[in-house]
C-alpha cells in the first residue's frame, strides 16, 4: 500500500467526468487499498479516485464503522434534508455550509464485484452525495451558501 498525492482544486482533472469500471482487476484493488490509507493519514470522510488522478467510478467513504467501498456507485433514492459544514480533501483548511439530502440510498459494487445497498444518514448521506459529485466532475464548492471562517 502506499499513500497517493490528492489533487487539490484548480487542478482540470477535479473536473472531468470519471469513466465506469468494467473490470475489477489488481490495479483496482491497490488503488483502493491506498485510498484507504491516504484516506485514514489525512482523517477524512470520504475520498474519491479522481482526487487521486484517476479517472474511474471508485469511492470510498467512512462510516464510522467500516470504509464502504463504492465502484460504480448510484444515488437510489433521498429523503429529507441537512444543512452543515463540509469540506474536501481537495480543498484543505476550507469549509462551507451546504445542503444536503439528510438520508441517502446509494447501490455500489464493492472490490469481489458484488452489488450492495447502503442506506447512509447524517454526515455518511452528505458524504454519499459530496463523493458520487466527484466521480461526475462535479465539487461541493458549488452548492456552498456560505464560507465559514477558518479554525484558529
Ligand atoms: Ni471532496
Amino acid at each position: 500500500m502506499a499513500i497517493r498525492n490528492i489533487v487539490k482544486f484548480g487542478d482540470d482533472i477535479l473536473k472531468k467526468k470519471s469513466r465506469e469500471v468494467k473490470k475489477i482487476d489488481d490495479r483496482i484493488i491497490c488503488l483502493l487499498d491506498d485510498m484507504r490509507e491516504t484516506l485514514k493519514l489525512h482523517n477524512g470522510v470520504g475520498l474519491a479516485a479522481p482526487q487521486v488522478g484517476v479517472l474511474k467510478r471508485i469511492a470510498i467513504v467512512d462510516t464510522g464503522d467500516t470504509i464502504l467501498e463504492l465502484i460504480n456507485p448510484e444515488i437510489i433514492c433521498t429523503e429529507g434534508e441537512q444543512t452543515g459544514a463540509e469540506g474536501c480533501l481537495s480543498f484543505p483548511g476550507e469549509y462551507g455550509l451546504v445542503t444536503r439530502p439528510n438520508i441517502v440510498k446509494i447501490r455500489a459494487m464493492d472490490r469481489n464485484g458484488c452489488m450492495y445497498e447502503y442506506t447512509g444518514e447524517e454526515l455518511t448521506a452528505r458524504a454519499f452525495c459530496h463523493e458520487i459529485e466527484h466521480l461526475d466532475g462535479h465539487l461541493f464548492s458549488e452548492h456552498v451558501t456560505e464560507w465559514l471562517e477558518p479554525e484558529k
